[in-house]
């Protein structure tokens, strides 16, 4: 510690010693295995999602996804009548978020891989898979697409993790994942 002023003012133009060059090197070399392991990682790992995002105007994907789930429903469930859409096996999957619910359910084949298309039509809502760790920011205007392989039967949840009002602790969703 130097309490005093360093006797040589100009400091950064004294020698570096050894040691402290092999320092800055193995920090330097380090900083670079990390960064590089981030994008070894998402390859290899299969940890972190790829993303794709589209425009999308939120009255459009609203009919989009209400096409779909017409076409592909299997049944009804609550006492709302809230359609099971299935999909077809290597295809495009829909989900739309909105003040307070996923919509639809969606039923899926395990080892089967989807595009799964998520957007919001009012605020900013975060899908939260569980109890998997997957979460995505769902937005309104943004259609986030998702490639997904379920490798795993049974009966997932989907909450909403942005908090979008009143009803946010009530908008949760399910996914089921059935053997074929
Ligand atoms: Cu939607 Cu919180």
């Amino acid at each position: 510690m130097a309490l005093t002023s360093p006797e040589a003012r100009i400091w950064w133009k004294e020698p570096l010693h050894k040691f402290e060059i092999i320092w800055v090197l193995i920090a330097f070399v380090w900083g670079l295995v990390m960064f590089f392991t981030m994008v070894w990682w998402h390859i290899t790992g299969e940890q972190n999602l790829s993303n794709e995002a589209y425009r999308v105007n939120p009255d459009d994907y609203a009919s989009r996804v209400e096409a779909w789930a017409a076409e592909n429903k299997v049944r009804e469930e609550g006492d709302t009548g809230i359609p099971v859409v299935r999909a077809t096996a290597g295809g495009d999957v829909y989900m739309l978020a909105r003040l307070w619910e996923w919509w639809p359910i969606l039923e899926l084949q395990k080892g089967q891989t989807y595009r799964l298309h998520l957007s919001s039509l009012d605020w900013l809502h975060g899908f939260s898979l569980q109890p998997t760790n997957i979460n995505i920011q769902v937005h309104p205007d943004y259609e986030m697409v998702i490639t997904i392989t379920p490798d795993e039967a049974g009966e997932f949840g989907v909450v909403c993790n942005e908090y979008c009002g009143i009803g946010h602790h009530q908008m949760v969703g399910k996914i089921y994942v059935v053997e074929e």
